[in-house]
């Protein structure tokens, strides 16, 4: 019976995956994701295949044609394969293949944790390869922390806020590169992140 195992890697350092997590990889016929995620297997020796930004949808269609085949497949999602993930997109064309997701420690969770936030009743969104931000102006005077996955760059889409009318003195945090060693936080106002550099790999957080 064909099968896709959709495994969460976590937020990228190796210590935050767990031991299902290995022990799915051990069942590849071919395992699937980006560089960074297939770096966190080094001892896997079978095929793989690398997600790239810009060969996502041919790879998914082949991991499915792949499982179709016969083989088990094995993809790795950054974080947890549910929340701006993989699950999604395999969801959609994986007719007729059995599909299991095994979790893993989403980005916005070490930050929450990081932040010492509870986020049992905050806005969680990702606006992540969207194109399209204006989403957030639905929730983010309602009261309760947004943490968001930004489409692009952070410090874009805290001028985006700020452009729309949201208190530039509003707190924020940004969570950069998070598990990894040089993994920063920071915190301060919206207008602040505005001025700051940041890398692609950022969550934040608006409160
Ligand atoms: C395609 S989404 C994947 C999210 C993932 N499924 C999760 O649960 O964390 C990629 C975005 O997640 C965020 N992200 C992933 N890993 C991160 C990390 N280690 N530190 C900060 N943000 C991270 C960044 O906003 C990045 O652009």
């Amino acid at each position: 019976m064909s099968k896709i195992y959709l495994v969460g890697t976590g937020p990228g350092s190796a210590e935050y995956l767990t031991s299902v997590a290995f022990k799915t990889v051990k069942l590849a016929d071919v395992l699937v994701g980006s560089r960074r995620a297939l770096d966190l297997f080094p001892d896997y020796q079978r095929d793989t295949l690398e997600l790239r930004a810009l060969n996502m949808d041919e790879m998914m269609e082949k991991t499915v044609e792949l499982a179709k085949g016969g083989k088990t497949i094995v993809v790795l999602s950054t974080g947890d394969p549910g929340f701006s993930g993989v699950l999604k997109s395999i969801q959609r064309l994986a007719e007729n293949v059995k599909i299991e997701v095994v979790p893993g420690i989403s980005s916005l969770q070490l930050c929450a944790a990081r932040l010492q936030l509870p986020w049992d009743e905050a806005n969680i969104m990702t606006l992540h390869g969207k194109g399209n931000s204006a989403p957030i102006l639905e929730v983010i005077d309602n009261g309760k922390p947004t943490i968001v996955l930004p489409d692009f760059r952070v410090h874009d889409l805290a001028q985006f806020l700020l452009d729309n009318g949201v208190d530039p003195g509003i707190n924020a945090a940004v969570c950069e590169r998070l598990s990894y060693p040089d993994e920063r936080i920071f915190r301060g106002s919206l207008e602040e992140v505005t001025k700051e550099e940041f890398s692609y790999l950022c969550v934040m957080v608006v409160y």
